[in-house]
């Protein structure tokens, strides 16, 4: 196991920045910041119930999941194109670089779109074009992940994933999000049976804000991977042992759980205490663009809040390479790079 010397408060901050991270836990749809979305209701002539950027930003006041939900749906109105999908991931891309992730897997929606009537084949063309230019450009690998709408049967799950099928190359897995209460996941056992099949890599949100029984269905009913979430584990201890024991990650979102009410202040999040009982915890951005922050800024805020240090620094973006869909090889190459970093703060007193 690697040491990780500890690092000056004051150096904190570059060190979060600099690190090499994955990210796992981001919607693309959540990274379209306001301006975007008014260009692009301007451009395609989708009108949109707000009068300007700052009013836009003003609504963004949650309350709970669907408070935010109903608002992140609106905004995703006004993708219609190709090119907006496009334009809307590699502006995630950009941000992304600057804070230094190396890797992403990002979900999208496509039942957003396609009941709109805006075609698979835009949805999916623009999001592996701009996945493509990414690692050309910026050098960050990336994937994509299909998410069902858990509000909606699991027979129009069935639908979008027939409509997907021919575009199988772009996405490496499926996973579940939206409305969680009341939506648990064996709802959607049958379709996420059929994926298994299909080779796809099996996630699904669990535990945001429902109880443990839904990460224990997650895990049982649709043999999923990792929990996305998962922050409800805290309530059942024999659900954190058999996390701790199997190393199934969660993909913990800080500044989202804030924002939607699911702790009352980052000082009382529960990750440092999950990631203490030997969790495979990450922390992700979730929708940045509604939430305050992008990956670096969930970071920070939380490293603040609850006191933590270099070594826990290491332990998340340890973990979140771990806990990614990349080859072993990959992967060894990651935790390279994170102890290159590390050690180039420690401090040198000769
Ligand atoms: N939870 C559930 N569904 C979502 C979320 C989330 O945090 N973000 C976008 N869709
Ligand atoms: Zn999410």
């Amino acid at each position: 196991m690697y040491k990780v010397h500890p690092v000056a408060p004051t150096r904190l901050p570059e060190l979060l920045k600099k690190m090499p991270k994955a990210e796992l836990h981001i919607h693309i749809e959540g990274s379209l910041e306001p301006e975007l979305i008014f260009e692009l209701s301007k451009k395609n002539n989708i009108a949109i119930p707000y009068k300007s950027v700052d009013e836009l930003r003003a609504a963004y006041a949650f309350t709970n999941l669907q408070s935010f939900l109903d608002i992140y749906y609106a905004g995703a109105s006004v993708l219609i194109t190709e090119d907006d999908f496009y334009a809307m991931a590699y502006a995630y891309f950009l941000k992304a670089a600057k804070d230094h992730v190396v890797h992403a897997e990002l979900f999208f929606d496509p039942q957003t779109h396609t009941v709109r009537g805006v075609p698979m084949a835009y949805v999916m063309g623009g999001l592996s074009r701009a996945a493509k230019d990414a690692e050309k450009n910026l050098g960050i690998t990336s994937c994509l992940i299909l998410c069902f709408l858990r509000h909606l049967s699991e027979e129009d799950a069935f639908k979008t994933l027939e409509e997907a099928l021919p575009y199988r190359e772009h996405f490496i897995g499926v996973g579940l999000d939206s409305s969680e209460v009341g939506h648990p996941p064996e709802k959607f056992a049958k379709v996420f049976a059929k994926c298994k099949t299909l080779g796809l890599k099996l996630v699904a949100h669990a535990g945001e804000e429902g109880p443990p029984a839904y990460i224990w269905s997650a895990l049982d009913t649709l043999g999923v991977a990792r929990i996305d979430h998962g922050v409800q584990s805290i309530k059942d201890p024999e659900l954190l042992k058999r996390l701790a024991a199997e190393r199934i990650p969660l993909t913990v979102c800080p500044l989202s759980n804030l924002k939607l009410k699911v702790f009352s202040s980052l000082a009382e999040h529960n990750i440092a205490k999950l990631l203490e009982q030997g969790l495979c915890v990450t922390i992700n951005s979730d929708d940045p663009a509604y939430f305050g922050g992008y990956i670096y800024e969930n970071f920070l805020q939380t490293f603040s809040a609850l006191g933590l240090g270099a070594g826990e620094a290491y332990a998340f973006a340890h973990n979140s390479f771990e806990a990614s869909f990349m080859s072993v090889a990959e992967k060894e190459k990651c935790f390279h790079a994170l102890k290159v970093c590390f050690e180039s703060f420690v401090e040198n007193d000769a």
